[in-house]
């Protein structure tokens, strides 16, 4: 994994990949919990794909952005990898000076993805403000990982 410092310091690529993905954050449906994440993907034609968080009155029927993301991407695109995804997010009482951590399921939906294609899936993590991670790939992020190679053939 590398650490930038500060955006400032991130490749301009970077830079806009994230730039989308704050601006997905800005859409997010978070009624509930007020904490709007933003995931951006870099398809391999090129193309961007972006999600936000969508929350319900019920709880558990709510989903996280990287998934909204991953999902629509694979939905309009089922034959083209994914290259990388940038996930940011706001907390609008305290600026976040982390970068948000994606949760397991995401992580697992990820990797399937990267899995599928044989190909790696980098990985741009940032907060409001402080320092940015970049990962090589969603493996990195999920280790020991269950995977279809278990599954009866
Ligand atoms: N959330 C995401 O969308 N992605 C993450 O990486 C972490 C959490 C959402 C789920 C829920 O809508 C809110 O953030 C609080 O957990």
């Amino acid at each position: 994994m590398r650490v930038y410092d500060s955006r400032e310091e991130l490749p301009v690529d970077f830079r806009d990949l994230l730039r989308h993905a704050d601006e997905a954050a800005a859409r997010a449906y978070a009624e509930y919990s007020h904490f709007q994440v933003g995931a951006a993907i870099l398809m391999n034609n090129g193309m961007v794909v972006t999600g936000a968080n969508q929350e319900n009155a019920v709880y558990p029927c709510g989903l996280c952005a990287e998934r909204v993301a991953a999902f629509a991407a694979s939905s309009a695109y089922p034959e083209v990898p994914f290259n990388m995804i940038a996930v940011t997010a706001i907390n609008p009482v305290e600026p976040l000076r982390e970068p948000v951590a994606p949760c397991g399921s995401c992580r697992q939906v990820l990797f399937e993805y990267e899995q599928k294609f044989g190909h790696p899936i980098e990985v741009l993590l940032a907060g409001q403000q402080g320092p940015v991670y970049h990962l090589q790939s969603v493996a990195t992020l999920l280790p020991y990982t269950f995977h279809a190679g278990f599954l009866p053939k």
